[in-house]
């Protein structure tokens, strides 16, 4: 079992942020009852390995890429584990690593700096997975990608976003449009001209198509953005770099090179996605969020949904950025688990007064937050997230949570001695018209499904796999794990039946 073990820095590794030192490849055991329309699978992508022979790294974001798939058929689950072969992986086994929040050693700098475009251009692929062309990959914030094959997980290839992206961040946070078929993102290019481009790719493609460009003078660190129907929305937070910083060899990590400038505000740039002009330019109060929840048009009260000249957007956002600070392992392996919880805030934009206005609709302690599929870009009802406990939050998420954005209410699904992962509802498409009448589409209630996650029960040393009615989160079924799984990032279901 990983428990805690020391490392070559001396730091204990503390369970949930421990190294992993196997594969796996197994059937997990079913306590409850798989609904039989749930076929499908589940592929979840984090850091699986922390500490090495020679060294560790300081940031939970750093951990080297283990995918972790979760096949659900015929009521059976299916468990396997792979790392992914990248160079970050090989160069770990060296003695060499860096990335969003580890500073490479000076000696390390001086011998492969050419290689290191800036920032630090890792291809640590653990963040998140997405379908480009007809391969599935591994995404980082680097332009590198991991092909990997969705049913064994073994690395396919080591490649790179098409040259067409024009940028050397761009964001694991990309949107998918079923209704045009196609994918946006956004990429920020760092140096004497700094700029973000929005581009999208076609399903089934790997053509990169550039659809706008904004400038700018101290480039904000952007982890996702909003996408309504027309628009695209960059909310440029006050954590902004001076270019320069991230030209010249240093000692600091990425991310240590950012200042936090609340005098700036927080800048919403407003975008069009067929014409690429920039319709709308608005400063707000300043505030830091890792996650966009959703974004539409014609927000206000009693104003018609097609109405674009209000847009809502959702976030979970903090008050400052210090929220980066305290994923630091060497915080986050404390006593306090000083993991400080984001509220879920919803900005107006009133794009012909120029004026943004915040809300919240609920107070705080929500992280990692998914929505139904089907209700994005539109107005919708619930939010599904890790319930980090209330504000201010000094525990990791002891549970998952519900809200609903109409009423602010929350419900809850918790267990105190356990860590949740990201939970990831999955539509029943066999629903049909229902009483809760969400926004999602062809009439059925947008919380007919279920919710799928994660806990690592630390005082067992193990997790478990958890399936949760959407509609209340109560507990369908759980499959223990062999043992205890590093708490990981996002994940994708592939549903059988279609593709999401
Ligand atoms: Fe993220």
């Amino acid at each position: 079992m990983a428990t805690e073990e020391g490392d070559a820095r001396g730091r204990t590794e503390r369970l949930g942020f421990h190294s992993v030192d196997r594969e796996y490849d197994t059937t997990l055991p079913v306590h409850g009852t798989l609904p039989g329309w749930l076929a499908g699978t589940l592929l979840r992508n984090g850091p699986g390995r922390f500490a090495f022979a020679e060294g560790a790294v300081d940031h939970w974001f750093d951990g080297l890429a283990m995918l972790r798939r979760f096949e659900l058929r015929d009521g059976e689950v299916r468990y396997r584990t792979r790392f992914l072969d990248t160079e970050a992986y090989e160069a770990a086994a060296n003695g060499a690593y860096a990335g969003f929040g580890t500073a490479p050693d000076a000696g390390l700098l001086r011998r492969v700096w050419n290689r290191l475009s800036p920032p630090d251009a890792t291809d640590n692929t653990s963040v998140n997975v997405w379908r480009y062309g007809d391969e599935t990959v591994a995404l980082t914030e680097t332009t590198a990608l991991t092909a990997f094959d969705p049913e064994t997980l073994d690395t396919r290839r080591r490649t790179d976003y098409p040259d067409a992206v024009d940028g050397q961040t761009t964001t694991a946070h990309p949107h998918h449009d079923r209704e045009r078929g196609e994918t946006v993102n956004v990429a920020t290019r760092f140096g004497r001209q700094s700029s973000y481009q929005v581009y999208r790719v076609p399903d089934g493609s790997w053509d990169v198509e550039s659809i706008a460009r904004v400038s700018t003078d101290r480039p904000s660190y952007l982890h996702s953005f909003g996408l309504t129907e027309r628009y695209v929305v960059l909310a440029e937070f006050p954590l902004v770099v001076a270019p320069w910083r991230l030209l010249a060899p240093t000692d600091e990590s990425f991310i240590e090179r950012f200042n936090w400038r609340p005098e700036r505000g927080t800048r919403y740039h407003v975008l069009d996605r067929g014409t690429g002009d920039r319709v709308a330019r608005i400063e707000g109060d300043p505030l830091f969020c890792f996650h966009h929840v959703n974004a539409y048009e014609g927000g206000a009260e009693g104003v018609s949904a097609a109405d674009p000249s209000t847009l809502v957007v959702d976030m979970i956002t903090f008050s400052d950025a210090a929220a980066i600070g305290s994923l630091y392992l060497e915080d986050l392996v404390g006593e306090d688990d000083p993991v400080e919880g984001g509220s879920l805030t919803r900005v107006r934009l009133d794009l012909d007064a120029g004026r943004a206005s915040a809300e919240t609709l609920h107070p705080g302690g929500i992280g990692l937050p998914r929505i139904a599929p089907a209700a994005r870009r539109r107005p919708y009802r619930y939010v599904y997230g890790q319930d980090t406990g209330g504000q201010p939050v000094t525990g990791l998420p002891g549970g998952v949570m519900k809200v609903d954005v109409r009423t602010g209410e929350a419900t809850r699904y918790r267990r105190p001695e356990c860590a949740f992962h990201e939970p990831v509802f999955v539509p029943n498409p066999y629903a049909r018209d229902g009483a809760t009448g969400g926004a999602a589409a062809g009439g059925a209630p947008e919380d007919a499904g279920v919710v799928l996650t994660l806990c690592l029960d630390r005082a067992a040393g193990r997790s478990e796999f958890l399936v949760l009615d959407a509609r209340d989160l109560t507990e369908l079924a759980r499959a223990p794990l062999p043992h205890a799984l590093p708490l990981d990032f996002h994940g994708q279901f592939l549903p059988a039946w279609r593709h999401d």
